[in-house]
């Protein structure tokens, strides 16, 4: 079947949407694009994004607990002779599966399954250490905080690129290293800026320069701006606040 078939009658006709969530259009239409049937892919939730995978032919792990989701899913992807063949359906919540799964050389990821705290944190946590360096990390949903704060946490992390953000709704990183899950809390970036102590805060500062100066050095001008304009953001956003809410 057709990509474009695929999303116009998806897209456009409700009555032929058998999945109850959505998926942006232009997000099913990257994973398309980014995937083919040599890439490695994992996703948290299971709908819309399960058939694009299907589509793809990638090897694929499906974890999310809702069987009736796959059982529809299943049912969509015979009636249009779809192959499910190379995906893992693993009938469990992500926060159980994840630590348990041998993930390795994972080259695409779709965090989209229980968006309360703290499941995407977990899901990242897990996800991303089998994500290969170069690989996608998506998260779905960014409209909802845990999203959103996931977001703003990796857009300072000098392991992870931000590629696109797609509305309010999600957001396309790249990994450009491992080693992040190793940091304390003084090498993370958000999380010096979000925390309360003073003493927090100047080191804070001269981390931020050196992380300044490291991209410079290494002629990422691009992401250097980009990082520069986010921590304006949220100085803007979030400084002021967190000055008037500890006076
Ligand atoms: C936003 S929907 C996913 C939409 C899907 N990506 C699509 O394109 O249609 C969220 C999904 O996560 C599943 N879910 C709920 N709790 C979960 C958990 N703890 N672990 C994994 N998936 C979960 C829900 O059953 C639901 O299918």
């Amino acid at each position: 079947m057709d990509i474009n078939e695929f999303l116009t009658e998806i897209y456009t006709d409700a009555q032929h949407n058998p999945f109850p969530f959505s998926l942006e259009r232009t997000l099913a239409q990257y994973i398309y694009d980014a995937t083919d049937e040599t890439s490695k892919t994992l996703e948290t939730g299971a709908g819309l994004s399960t058939v694009i995978f299907a589509l793809k032919g990638t090897q694929h792990t499906c974890v999310t607990p809702d069987k009736n989701a796959v059982v529809n899913m299943l049912a969509y992807c015979k009636q249009k002779n779809i192959s499910v063949e190379r995906i893992d359906f693993q009938i469990q919540r992500s926060e159980d599966a994840l630590p348990h799964l041998q993930l390795k050389d994972l080259d695409l990821v779709l965090i989209d399954g229980r968006h309360a705290f703290p499941t995407p944190f977990i899901d990242w946590y897990y996800a991303s250490s089998g994500l290969k360096n170069g690989g996608i990390l998506i998260i779905d949903d960014t409209n909802v905080w845990t999203g959103k704060i996931l977001e703003e946490f990796l857009c300072l992390e000098a392991e992870w690129q931000l590629v696109k953000r797609i509305r309010e709704r999600a957001v396309i990183f790249i990994k450009k290293a491992g080693g992040g899950h190793a940091k304390e809390f003084h090498q993370q970036p958000f999380v010096m800026l979000k925390s309360v102590s003073q003493d927090a805060g100047i080191p804070c500062c001269w981390r931020a320069a050196h992380q300044a100066l490291g991209l410079l050095y290494n002629g990422k001008i691009l992401t250097l701006i980009q990082k520069i304009i986010y921590r304006i953001r949220l100085y803007y956003y979030y400084g002021p606040q967190r000055q008037k809410k500890h006076k």
